[in-house]
């Protein structure tokens, strides 16, 4: 027997890249699949590039390999070679087919990638997950995106084990075999990579239904579950065909199979993933329903379910030449969701959110050791590349090249981009072009973005000039160094504004080389300081800039507590009235953290004193106001970090706010919306829930005991998950007393239900202090704690170092020690999940010296362990560098 195993740790880079010399023009594969072990025999139809004459290398990892024969002859050992993760193979023509028939082991798999077992022996079901790189685990191929196969999938099972056989593509008949034995076999016209490929093999339950797409193609849209599940799956299937009928009208794209595949998982390392015709779901972003599922997993849900669809055509359709064009598919699936959700729900609201995230997410990881460009230039381990730079920055990237073309000229170049690249393997360079092609516009310049790491800080300045009736805005950039990028250039940045009369309306706007008159327009930026000169402006104006945040930047503007009050009453930039809120709040926040208090304080409690009473903002939006930027934002503007400072003056900005507004008001308006409470989904509903939560926290910080009684009352008549885990947390934070006996309620109520004891586990990291630790350690403990669940890693480490910064933070080092620990032992189960979880670390250099120097050493000590993966290594190496 013949075994390949481990790999190198060498980087790749994009400047390497090269065709390959072989492809697979048509793939046979045949599974005989079982728990312990599966054999996989596959037949490759190969073709030979003229212009190289390599031998044949195909990636394999983990196999063993049984037998290997070429054009129908068996080969001996001289003519082939197990090397290195790759089998070599002499004497290949063009048109020659190779088969090899392999063994892996799906229960023995603990890394979730190729072939594994979800669930227990006994009743779980076997899956595949390949991309990034999975595939070379399940059998021997060229295991990259730019070699396009078409497959042929056999699947052969016991069939009372394995009653449902699935894999992508199209079904392609069935039929029993001896032995109690069944097949099933699946045919994928379109051609693919192999990281799309994937098969389900188990007993699992089903919902349908019958979708035509615009171009009249009958489509059975079919989610498959565990029985127990099931009936939580239809809000997905609404959600997909919500999406699909989306992503006709706005792209003008149709499904292209006749069936669609959905599978929920309870064992999955990411969110989901788009392989073609058989959508695999981690069950957090699949299952819904109003008792165990809040408002923002129902968002979210929606907003996976309509990603994974949306990558049939940005990502599958069209795929990636090589894994630095990650983005490509990533960056742009991500804005398809992103403009998708706004339509379906607040479209402000999601903008908010979505920038949030970027801020919290993607701002440190752009600012710290791990800082990559959307495009990276090298990786040692691709895994570690499914970032939010990759994710939410490369989405940005085409948001701002979309409102570079407007509506209808991103949609004629998204036209010209599937049309001319359909069925191909691309680049960003293929994406750029066919977009400013199609519009007339040199879109190059756009380029640098995705080769510069760094968020630009970008500085405005305002001159008024009374005498001349002219307006003056000076807007300047620059981009910090980052690690491996020692000089930055300056980006094309465009900035969308509007400036406000003192009265709040909208002032006409006169800029030369743009229409007069408009209320709203954009400049670009792409020198390091410009000027413009708006003329005809009576008074001092108060600028509105960057609006529905129009480019990824940190912007400092000199705008005054006044300036920004007015903005928040008028802006009708929804995105910008937010924005100005948030930096009110920040500069109250800044003045606490001073010990100065003073007029920032009172400016921003005012300012949303006055907005808790006006009836005409909407709840969810008064809601998001009333909350000034997280830790971890705040985080971001310190040279040296404390979370515990920072904490503090947080904490005290919300008093203060709490105590203008004034304790019977914040308790009238929870009793109001507390009267209203449903479990309904629409929009006002959500927001009322969403408000209430919010005042019952500022609340609590008036009267702790008053909020404990308000609390358990909520916790025990809630009909919805959002009200019952907002309640439970609110008792959790504040240390309630009522917390134990609603803890061991919730706990016993969702004992079958792990993705509710997930967040059984998520709220109670959120304790304050040292008491966190003490519980994170108690959880582990729990019969129902394991490492080899990714959502319940997530959910207790994750939530734990990411969520509260003052309890993992803590200034012994215990919690770093304690993270480190487990992270080794967890790389062992599972590289991916242990070294996306050891980005927590990030931003460890910028810590205040005492906790600095336990954090590096706990990092230390995770590098010096001996046998760790390069996922693992790649992270913490990087770290310390
Ligand atoms: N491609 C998936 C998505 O974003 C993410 C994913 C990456 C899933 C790697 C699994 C493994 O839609
Ligand atoms: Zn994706």
């Amino acid at each position: 027997m013949n075994t390949v195993s481990e790999q190198s740790t060498a980087p790749i880079r994009l400047s390497d890249y090269r065709a390959p010399a072989w492809r697979v023009e048509r793939v046979e594969l045949v599974f005989d699949l079982d728990i312990d072990s599966s054999e996989v025999t596959s037949r490759l139809h190969l073709r030979r590039d003229p212009a190289q004459d390599e031998t044949l290398r195909l990636d394999g990892e983990g196999l063993d390999l049984l037998s290997i024969s070429l054009d129908g002859v068996a080969l001996e050992p001289g003519q082939f070679r197990l090397v290195d993760s790759a089998l070599e193979v002499e004497g290949v023509k063009d048109g020659s087919v190779l088969e090899t028939r392999v063994r892996t082991h799906p229960a023995a798999n603990t890394a979730l990638e190729g072939l594994y077992l979800s669930g227990s022996r006994e009743a779980g079901f076997l899956l595949t997950q390949c991309e990034a790189e999975g595939f070379r685990h399940i059998t021997f191929f060229p295991d990259r995106p730019d070699v396009l196969a078409s497959y042929t999938v056999t699947l052969r099972a016991d069939k009372t084990r394995f009653p449902v056989l699935l894999a992508g593509g199209n079904p392609d008949g069935a039929g029993e075999l001896e032995g109690g034995r069944h097949w099933a076999r699946f045919v994928d016209p379109h051609p693919k990579p192999s990281y799309l490929f994937a098969l389900v093999a188990g007993r699992l339950e089903k919902i349908e239904r019958d979708y035509v797409t615009a171009d009249q193609r009958p489509v059975k849209l079919v989610i498959w579950s565990e029985a127990n599940v099931i009936d939580r799956c239809h809000y997905a299937m609404d959600a997909l065909e919500r999406s699909m009928r989306w992503d006709e009208e706005a792209y003008g794209r149709n499904y292209d199979l006749d069936v669609f595949h959905v599978v929920a998982t309870h064992d999955f390392n990411m969110g989901a993933m788009e392989n073609k015709g058989l959508n695999i779901f981690n069950a957090k972003y699949l299952l819904a329903d109003p008792d165990s599922t809040t408002d923002d997993e129902y968002r979210a849900v929606e907003a996976v379910v309509a990603h994974e669809y949306f990558h049939n055509w940005s990502g599958n359709r069209v795929t990636c030449r090589d894994w630095f064009q990650l983005s490509l598919k990533e960056g742009l699936t991500v804005f398809r969701e992103q403009q998708f959700s706004q339509d379906m729900n607040s479209a402000p609201l999601k903008r908010i959110e979505d920038v949030s995230l970027l801020r919290r997410a993607q701002f440190p990881e752009d600012a710290g050791p791990l800082a990559h460009p959307v495009r990276p230039a090298q990786y040692s381990e691709i895994n570690n590349f499914y970032t939010a730079t990759v994710y939410e920055k490369g989405a940005e990237l085409v948001r701002m090249v979309s409102g570079r073309l407007g509506t209808e000229g991103f949609r004629r170049g998204m036209d010209r981009y599937f049309a001319r690249n359909d069925g191909r393997a691309a680049t960003l360079e293929d994406f750029l072009g066919a977009l400013g092609e199609a519009n007339g516009v040199d879109l190059s310049p756009y380029l640098s973005w995705y080769a510069q790491s760094g968020t630009p800080r970008l500085k405005a300045r305002g001159s008024f000039d009374a005498g001349k009736r002219e307006y003056t805005l000076t807007l300047s950039q620059h981009t910090i160094a980052t690690p491996n990028q020692p000089e930055t250039q300056a980006l094309p940045i465009p900035v969308k504004l509007a400036l406000f009369h003192r009265d709040g309306h909208l002032l006409p706007l006169h800029l030369d080389g743009y229409t007069a008159g408009e209320t709203e327009l954009v400049v670009i930026v792409d020198k390091g300081e410009q000027q413009f000169v708006f003329r005809d402006v009576a008074s001092e104006p108060v600028p509105s800039l960057l609006r529905g945040f129009s480019a990824p930047v940190i912007l400092e503007s000199q705008s005054s507590p006044g300036d920004l009050a007015l903005l928040l009453r008028h802006d009708v930039d929804g995105f910008n009235r937010w924005e100005a809120g948030q930096q009110l709040a920040v500069a109250a926040y800044e003045a606490l953290r001073q010990g100065t208090s003073g007029d920032a304080v009172s400016a921003w409690c005012d300012a949303l004193a006055a907005l808790f009473d006006d009836t005409a903002v909407d709840d969810a939006l008064l809601a998001e106001l009333m909350t000034p930027p997280g830790e971890i934002e705040l985080a971001e503007r310190e040279r040296e970090v404390d979370p515990d400072l920072i904490h503090a003056a947080r904490r005290a900005l919300q008093q203060a706010l709490a105590e203008r507004i004034g304790r019977d008001a914040l308790e009238a308006r929870y009793t109001a919306l507390a009267g209203e409470t449903t479990a309904d989904l629409d929009a006002a509903s959500q927001a009322r829930r969403r408000l209430k939560r919010r005042v019952l926290e500022l609340l609590s910080l008036l009267d702790a005991s008053r909020g404990h009684v308000l609390a358990t009352l909520q916790y025990d008549n809630a009909p919805s998950m959002t009200d019952r885990l907002a309640a439970l947390s609110v008792l959790v934070r504040t240390d309630a007393p009522q917390a134990a006996a609603a803890l061991t309620h919730f706990r016993e109520r969702y004992a079958d239900n792990p993705l509710a004891l997930d967040k059984w586990f998520n709220v109670q990291t959120q304790r304050q202090g040292a008491a966190s630790l003490v519980r994170v350690q108690e959880l582990e403990r729990d019969p129902s704690f394991t490492l080899k669940n990714p959502n319940r890693v997530n959910a207790l480490f994750g939530a734990w170092a990411r969520s509260n910064p003052v309890g993992f933070h803590q200034a012994d080092g215990a919690g770093y020690r304690l993270l480190a620990e487990r992270l080794v032992q967890l790389d062992v189960l599972n590289p991916q999940v242990a070294a996306r979880l050891a980005t927590a670390f990030n931003g460890w250099r910028r810590l205040e010296p005492v906790r600095r120097e336990r954090a590096r050493a706990a990092v230390e000590q995770m590098a010096a362990q001996p046998g760790l993966s390069r996922n693992l290594t790649e992270i913490v190496q990087s770290m310390l560098r």
